[in-house]
């Protein structure tokens, strides 16, 4: 069995069964990964990767969780962790090694720290190196691949690839490297020296995620902003502030957020985003493309 290859092949990795997801995820949703395992290095995990793609058993990796929707129940097959990576290695003055499980708010204070700049559109961006690389999580024009040199990924044949910048294929929320057949381990990313008018860029970013709901659990922007507009704004003007399901609910604040006010279901959530879906397509006929990463099989809006 899986379970038990992985058991002898990593001593140091976390391995767990029927393991609560709900926990690891900030809309507090969803249900038992049937294989969690957390590898405890670069290698361990190169490791698990192949003993996984080997197995042809479905994989799902999770970041700082702040961007996903697993369903309820069991959720067959591993989900791969990478919060045990998390080291930061400083190159030179202005390059540094970040391994996929660094926080972006640890990462950001560090380099201002630093007296460096060139990510202040990620302030306030939650979650880690990988999930912002794998989404090119971002705001006002920008997104967080821009940053990279290079990326490393474990691919399923045990060997571990070097992506230069050129390779990886980016754009709104899109990266290339994450086509489900490979798993982010770590980047290289090169700042510069800060100057005063970073800090006022730096705030204005923070002012209008300010202006976002906070408080209670989200995952963050449910849709993808459609070409030339904007999702938020598109789901309030078709009435979709305050609609529920179950304790699943779109924020008054801020119409591109659904929030779980305490005991919501995946499947409310799921639910949710389909009512207003479809209410945004019955209007205007745009269809609006969930930025939530949902691990559902066949869920489509
Ligand atoms: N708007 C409304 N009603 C709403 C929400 C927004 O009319 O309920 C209007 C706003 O007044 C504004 C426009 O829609 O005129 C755009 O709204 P906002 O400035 O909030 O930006 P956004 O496009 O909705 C994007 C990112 C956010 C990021 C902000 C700020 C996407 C899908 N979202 O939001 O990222 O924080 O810009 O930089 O690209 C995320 O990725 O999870 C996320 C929240």
């Amino acid at each position: 069995m899986l379970i038990n290859r992985l058991l002898a092949a990593l001593p140091d990795t976390i391995i767990k069964q029927n393991m609560p997801l709900s926990p690891m995820c900030t809309l507090k949703v969803g249900g038992e990964a049937e294989i969690f395992t957390a590898p405890a290095s670069i290698e361990d995990m190169r490791i698990l990767f192949e003993l996984v793609m080997r197995e042809g058993c479905p994989f799902y990796v999770l970041g700082g969780g702040s961007n996903v929707l697993f369903p309820d129940g069991l959720i067959k097959g591993v989900v791969i962790s990478t919060m045990n990576l998390h080291k930061t290695e400083w190159r030179t003055n202005l390059t540094v090694d970040v391994d996929a499980g660094v926080k972006l708010p640890a990462l950001m204070k560090d380099i201002r720290e630093r007296g460096l700049a060139g990510m202040e559109f990620a302030a306030g961006i939650p979650g880690t190196v990988g999930g912002a690389i794998a989404g090119n999580a971002g705001a006002g024009g920008h997104g967080v691949c821009e940053l990279a040199d290079y990326v490393l990924t474990a691919e399923p044949d045990g060997t571990v690839r070097t992506w230069n910048s050129n390779d990886i294929d980016y754009s709104y929320r899109k990266c290339s490297l994450s086509d489900g057949r490979r798993v982010i381990l770590s980047a290289r990313m090169t700042f510069r020296t800060a100057n005063p008018k970073d800090e006022e860029v730096l705030a204005s970013y923070l002012l209008r995620r300010g202006t976002q709901p906070h408080g209670l659990s989200n995952a963050g922007c449910t849709f993808k902003n459609p070409e030339g507009s904007s999702a938020g704004k598109l789901l309030d003007e078709c009435g979709c502030k305050g609609i529920s399901v179950g304790d699943a609910v779109v924020s008054d604040i801020h119409a591109n957020f659904i929030l779980n006010r305490g005991s919501a279901a995946a499947s409310d959530v799921l639910e949710l985003i389909r009512i207003c879906a479809g209410r945004v397509y019955d209007s205007t006929g745009i269809r609006l493309e969930p930025e939530i990463k949902i691990f559902s099989p066949g869920f489509c809006v």
